[in-house]
């Protein structure tokens, strides 16, 4: 009988979900019906597409009609209020008492059933990789190089003729194996359990997520009991734990030890800083940075290489380059070398300029009732994002900001006093890829590190190219985000 209910339940989500709202709908009137006002401004709706609802054209036209005032945008979750420019000085510096980068992951994502925004959120999890693996980022440099040879190895392998290879799971391989190898160590970042629960766990979270918003709340909590992707969660998490527990234990063992030197991993920064020491929690914690770190980078990784091989006449250069750097620095690639790097590191934020990994960024709640320096008020409760598309073409920034040029920011840090601009780490308003402000990702001078070491290899070992007669595989636009095609192929051949 029960099972019966639950199978209605899980087909008809729309028919029960809308019974469930109107029985409850007085209580919830009389019970929680907000304070705040939500604020007039103009609403848009997403185009729907064989993905779903896309937001880009949307804001395109949005962002024209109002550059300077606020517009809300209907996402497929949570409406989303996207502030101009004008305002980004107040939202970068704000305290999280009043614009939360917390309660909007929480709140978009559903973290009470899919956990984003929980573990991850504490202050010691961000200061782990803010401090320590920032600090300890020349030691991550030769674990990186020497883990590449076999990431590319067992995920693109040896190509005597040209060979087509699925550029997004041959990313998501890779970085699951430098990122595994920095934050867990050796023991366990080659273990293919651990490899596929560190890439499926973020994909159950957010089809998890997306799944769920379709119930209404009310139900919520029976469905995410049901749905395969929250369970998965759930069972992932059991399982990296049981895989982590021996190491921990290892790791507590020797941290007893009077000639203890700790290694610059990951596990160690959360030991260090976090107070919990048993599995659970620090699987959760692995959980929870493999989520931040896995497929964001994948992606990043997976259009810079459409793009090499869009634009093959950037490849002889970026192999000068590389070339003429390390014999600089005695024949020998290390981290004195990296930052030279100006032309690979220009190719890298052309790749996400043109392909950011969404059209807003610094989302966040308001926390509380906000007053703008304008006056402009903001109820609590809010979700708010500044707008990180337009800038991206905007002719008044960029010349021929449509076109592809790999070499742009380079010739832009040419000119004198542009030295420490337009690094593919700067944050910006104009460039806000990776956040902007007091929760700028903390991530990314590893992600910087990682992908140049990865990309130096395979334009050392491979040729790339498009497939005959085929195009860059397109983007995939969903809600406000920006994917690559997960499915595209290039050619790699390898070099003699
Ligand atoms: C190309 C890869 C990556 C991209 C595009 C990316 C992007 C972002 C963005 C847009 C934010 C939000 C910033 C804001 O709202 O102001 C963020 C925050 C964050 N990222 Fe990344 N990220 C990447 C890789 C990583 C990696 C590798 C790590 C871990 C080593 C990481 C850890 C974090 C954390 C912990 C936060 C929250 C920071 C805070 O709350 O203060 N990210 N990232």
């Amino acid at each position: 009988m029960i099972e019966d209910v639950l199978q209605v339940v899980e087909q008809s989500p729309r028919i029960v979900s809308l019974g469930v709202f109107l029985s409850l709908s007085v209580l919830y009137y009389f019970l929680f019906a907000s304070k705040s006002k939500p604020l007039d401004v103009p609403s848009y709706d997403g185009n729907v597409t064989p993905y779903g609802v896309e937001f880009l054209s949307t804001i395109e036209k949005a962002s024209a009609e109002h550059p300077d005032s606020i517009f809300r945008l209907n996402t497929a979750n949570y409406d989303t209020l996207v502030l101009p420019p004008k305002y980004i000085d107040e939202v970068k510096a704000a305290p999280e008492a009043k614009f939360s980068i917390g309660a909007e992951l929480y709140t978009r994502n559903l973290g009470r059933y899919t956990l984003i925004g929980t573990v991850g959120r504490a202050h010691g999890f961000v200061n782990s990789i803010r401090q320590d693996l920032n600090r300890n980022l020349a030691l991550t440099f030769p674990t990186l190089q020497a883990e590449t040879e076999y990431a590319t190895g067992t995920s693109i392998g040896d190509c005597p003729e040209w060979k087509p290879i699925a550029v997004y799971s041959a990313a998501l391989r890779m970085v699951a194996l430098l990122t595994g190898r920095v934050f867990i160590g050796p023991q366990l970042s080659r273990n293919e359990e651990w490899i596929g629960a560190s890439i499926q766990t973020t994909v159950d979270t957010f089809s998890g997520s997306f799944k769920l918003w379709n119930y209404h709340w009310s139900i919520r909590p029976i469905m995410a009991r049901l749905l395969p992707e929250i369970q998965n969660i759930h069972k992932q998490n059991k399982r990296v734990a049981e895989l982590l527990e021996p190491v921990l234990a290892e790791r507590l063992r020797q941290m007893s030890q009077p000639d203890f030197k700790p290694p610059a991993d990951m596990l160690q920064f959360f030991l260090d800083n976090l107070d919990g020491k048993d599995a659970t929690y620090q699987a959760a914690l692995q959980s929870a940075i493999n989520v931040a770190a896995i497929h964001t980078t994948s992606m990043n990784i997976t259009h810079v290489i459409y793009d090499l091989a869009a634009n093959p006449e950037h490849i002889e250069p970026l192999r000068a380059e590389l070339e003429e750097v390390i014999s600089m620095n005695g024949g020998v690639w290390d981290k004195n070398s990296i930052i030279k790097l100006r032309k690979m590191d220009s190719f890298i934020r052309e790749s996400q300029r043109m392909s950011p990994p969404g059209i807003v960024s610094m989302s966040r709640r308001v926390q509380q009732d906000v007053v703008l320096s304008d006056g402009t008020k903001l109820p609590k409760g809010t979700l708010v994002a500044c707008d990180s598309w337009s800038a991206t073409r905007d002719s008044n920034l960029w010349e021929n900001p449509e076109v592809f040029d790999g070499f742009r920011f380079e010739k832009l840090r040419a000119i004198p006093g542009n030295e420490a601009k337009y690094q593919f780490v700067t944050s910006s308003p104009i460039n806000m890829h990776f956040g902007h402000g007091s929760h700028a990702c903390p991530g990314r001078f590893f992600v910087a590190n990682e992908i140049k070491i990865l990309m130096a290899h395979l334009i050392q070992n491979y040729d790339i190219a498009l497939k005959p007669g085929c195009e860059r595989p397109q983007s995939m636009y969903n809600n406000i985000m920006i994917l690559p095609n997960m499915e595209g192929e290039v050619l790699f051949r390898s070099r003699r």
